[in-house]
C-alpha cells in the first residue's frame, strides 16, 4: 500500500456537504488517501463527484455504515487512520414521516462506526470527527445565541437522533479514550443541496412558476452559512481542534424564511427578465411544520478564536453563485425531479 500520510474514511461523501468535504479533502491534499463511503440512499448522488472521481487519492466504496462486517473490512483494506463522520438521514420533515430511520442511520450507524475505530485503533494518532447540526440545542425566543455550552434540548425526531450521536460519541471520548471531535453547524446552502432543502427547493420552483410553500407564517428564523465554509471550519477542526472537545460553526447570518424567500425572488426576477414582484406572487403559506423550531443562531467565539475561522463569503456572494450553479446545472436538478431520484422527491412535495 502506498504510503499515504493519513487514510480518511468520509461517510456520506456523496450527499451534499460530503460532496464538498471530499473535494476539499481530494484536491488540498494529494499525500492524504480519502475513501468515500455511503449508501447512496435518495440523498448520495455519485454525480456530485463527477470532478474527483478519477483522482489517485479518491476511492469510492458502496456501504452501510450500520453493517459493521462492511466497515471493518473497509477500516482493514484502507487502513483508516481517522474519520469524517457526515453520513445520516438530514431531513426534519422526513423524520417526522418515520423516525425510526433515523434512529437507525444516525445513531445506530454512528455507534457502529465508533465501536470499529475503537476496536481498530490502539493508541496513535487519530482522529474520529463526528459532524453534528446547531439543532441538538432546540429552539431560541427572539434574544440569545447557541454555545457550546448551551444545554441539548433536541425537538424533532431529527435533531433527537444527532444529539444521541453526539452523546455517543462523547461517551466513547470518555469511555474508551477515543480521540473524538464533534462540530454543531447551522443551516448550508451552496450547490448539489437535494432540492427538499429550503433554498433549493425555492430556486427550483420559481424557475418553473410553481408554489413556494411557506411553512406557517414564515417568521422562523434559520442562520445560514455556505457549505464551502461549513467543510473549510472542518478541515480546520480536524487538524487543529482540541480532541474531546465541540465546535460551534455559523455566520451570523440570520434569516425569517420569509425575508429569505423574498430575496430569492428578487434575485430570480432579475436573472430570468422577468417583472419586479412576479416571483414573490408564487409564495404560499402552508400548514406549518409539526413542533417547528422558532430560531437557530450559532455563537461561533470559540472557533473564531481558537483557530481562527471565519466564513470567505458574504451571504450576498454565497447565495448569488448558488443560484447561478443552479441556473447552470439544470440537468443535475432534472435528474433528481424527474429521473431516478423522481419518486423521492414527489413524494415530499405532495406530502405538503
Ligand atoms: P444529505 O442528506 O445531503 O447527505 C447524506 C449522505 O449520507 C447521503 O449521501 C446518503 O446516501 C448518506 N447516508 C445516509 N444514510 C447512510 C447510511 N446508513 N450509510 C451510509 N451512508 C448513508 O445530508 P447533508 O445535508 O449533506 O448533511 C451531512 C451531515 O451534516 C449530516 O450528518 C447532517 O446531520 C449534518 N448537518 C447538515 C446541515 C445542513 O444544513 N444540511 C447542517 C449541519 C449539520
Ligand atoms: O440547522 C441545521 C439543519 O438545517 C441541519 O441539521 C439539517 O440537516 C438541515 O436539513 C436543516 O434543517 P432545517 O429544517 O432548518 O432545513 P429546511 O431546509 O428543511 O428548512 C429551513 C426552514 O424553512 C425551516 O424553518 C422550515 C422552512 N421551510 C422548509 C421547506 C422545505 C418552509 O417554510 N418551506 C419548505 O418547503
Amino acid at each position: 500500500m502506498m504510503q499515504w500520510k493519513k487514510r480518511i474514511l468520509v461517510t456520506g461523501g456523496a450527499g451534499f456537504i460530503g460532496s464538498h468535504m471530499v473535494r476539499l479533502l481530494v484536491n488540498k491534499y494529494a499525500d492524504y488517501l480519502i475513501v468515500n463511503l455511503d449508501k447512496l440512499t435518495y440523498a448520495g448522488n455519485l454525480e456530485n463527484l463527477k470532478d474527483v472521481e478519477d483522482a489517485a487519492n479518491y476511492s469510492f466504496v458502496k456501504a452501510d455504515i450500520c453493517d459493521s462486517d462492511a466497515i471493518s473490512e473497509v477500516f482493514e483494506k484502507f487502513q483508516i487512520t481517522d474519520v469524517i463522520h457526515l453520513a445520516a438521514e438530514s431531513h426534519v420533515d422526513r423524520s417526522i414521516e418515520g423516525p425510526k430511520d433515523f434512529v437507525l442511520a444516525n445513531v445506530m450507524g454512528t455507534v457502529n462506526l465508533l465501536h470499529v475505530a475503537k476496536d481498530v485503533w490502539e493508541g496513535g494518532d487519530h482522529v474520529f470527527h463526528h459532524v453534528s447540526t446547531d439543532e441538538v440545542y432546540g429552539s431560541l425566543g427572539d434574544e440569545g445565541l447557541f454555545e457550546e455550552t448551551t444545554a441539548y434540548d433536541p425537538r424533532s425526531p431529527y435533531s433527537a437522533s444527532k444529539a444521541s450521536s453526539d452523546h455517543f460519541v462523547r461517551a466513547y471520548y470518555h469511555t474508551y479514550g477515543l480521540p473524538i471531535k464533534i462540530s454543531n453547524c447551522s443551516n448550508n446552502y451552496g450547490s448539489h443541496q437535494f432540492p427538499e432543502k429550503l433554498i433549493p427547493l425555492m430556486i427550483n420552483n420559481i424557475v418553473h412558476k410553481k408554489p413556494l410553500p411557506i411553512y406557517g407564517t414564515g417568521e422562523n428564523v434559520r442562520d445560514w452559512l455556505w457549505v464551502v465554509d461549513h467543510v473549510q471550519a472542518i478541515d480546520r477542526i480536524f487538524h487543529e481542534g482540541r480532541v474531546g472537545e465541540s465546535y460551534n460553526i455559523g455566520g451570523l447570518n440570520e434569516w425569517t424564511n420569509l425575508d429569505l424567500v423574498r430575496y430569492l425572488c428578487r434575485i430570480l426576477d432579475e436573472k430570468l427578465g422577468r417583472e419586479a414582484g412576479e416571483n414573490e406572487k408564487l409564495i404560499t403559506f402552508v400548514k406549518d411544520r409539526a413542533g417547528h423550531d422558532k430560531r437557530y443562531a450559532i455563537d461561533a467565539t470559540k472557533i473564531e478564536n481558537e483557530l481562527n475561522w471565519t466564513p470567505s463569503v458574504t451571504f450576498e456572494e454565497g447565495l448569488a453563485s448558488t443560484v447561478e450553479w443552479y441556473l447552470n446545472n439544470t440537468d443535475w436538478i432534472e435528474q433528481i425531479t424527474s429521473g431516478a431520484y423522481k419518486q423521492y422527491y414527489e413524494e415530499m412535495y405532495h406530502n405538503r
